[in-house]
């Protein structure tokens, strides 16, 4: 496919080393220097102008932040054409929204995660009833090499957005966190950081290949009186899970009241 990525940023450059993989590649970013960059990299093409940028596109990916919306539909709304599908990585802002900016109805939502630059993203898709199935079906083969695609009602975008949008960055907070307990007990900041690593693709091993639910693998862990027993009795009262849930509830909290 021919593909317009608008923004290249964090996202936008996830986006385009990957997709460039199997894609033709358009970049515009009003930094001309970070389009630029992507070309430099052999992702694709860097423009200056938008029309040009736009021109040859099957799919156009807006990967700018919500805040940028107005500014861009403007620059962008006169050179989009009929067929173009225009695909919207802007949290929090609903299908009616960028239909009414960019006079179009050829919009889809997408929610995608920092991970779809190794092929293990999770990659949220929403549409309403005017966009085809052909055009829903082309889409998934289009993105499916970025990781897991799903395709879900709106109502579950913030929802998404906070679990799989945000989520990474929770989790290296965290595994920063334990890289640091590590350090605090004597080891270098790179001997905890390889220890923490495994330790973490072990137990994601164990989730993935155990029957079990987590609460069971914890306790074939902690035995009575020991070491892990003591931890997991720290963990509840400083109400670490409730912190975590709370984080992410936030998160959604955020992305509910964009709209
Ligand atoms: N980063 C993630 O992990 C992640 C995950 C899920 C979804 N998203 C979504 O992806 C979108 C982009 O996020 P990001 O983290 O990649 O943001 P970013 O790093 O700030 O990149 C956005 C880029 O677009 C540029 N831009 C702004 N307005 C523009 C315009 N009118 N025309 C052309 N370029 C313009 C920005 O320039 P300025 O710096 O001058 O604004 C910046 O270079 C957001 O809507 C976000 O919600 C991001």
């Amino acid at each position: 496919m021919r593909i317009t990525i608008i923004g290249c940023g964090n996202m936008g450059a996830a986006l385009a080393a990957r997709l460039s993989q199997e894609h033709q590649l358009f970049f515009y970013d009003h930094h001309i220097e970070k389009a630029e960059h992507l070309a430099q990299n052999g992702y694709g093409t860097a423009h200056k102008n938008i029309k040009e940028a736009l021109q040859n596109a099957e799919i156009v990916i807006l990967a700018i932040k919500p805040q940028n919306l107005k500014q861009a539909a403007s620059l962008i709304k006169d050179n989009l054409q009929e067929n173009q599908l225009v695909v919207s990585l802007l949290a929090g802002t609903l299908i009616e929204t960028l239909q009414h900016y960019f006079s179009t109805n050829h919009i889809v939502r997408m929610m995608p995660n920092l991970a779809v630059i190794h092929g293990e993203g999770i990659i949220g898709l929403c549409s309403d009833e005017k966009i085809k199935n052909e055009d829903k079906e082309q889409l998934t083969k289009t993105f499916e090499t970025l990781g897991k695609i799903y395709w879900l009602p709106e109502e579950k975008m913030d929802a998404l957005t906070a679990l799989t949008g945000s989520g990474p960055a929770f989790f290296f907070t965290i595994v920063e966190a334990m890289i640091d307990a590590g350090i605090a007990m004597g080891f270098t900041a790179k001997m905890s950081q390889g220890l923490i690593y495994q330790m973490l693709q072990g137990s994601l091993t164990l989730l993935e290949k155990t029957p079990q639910h987590p609460g069971e693998l914890r306790w074939q862990i902690a035995s009575p009186q020991g070491t892990t027993i003591a931890g997991l009795k720290k963990l509840e009262e400083l109400a670490v899970r409730g912190s975590v849930i709370n984080t992410f509830w936030a998160a959604y909290e955020h992305s509910s009241k964009m709209k």
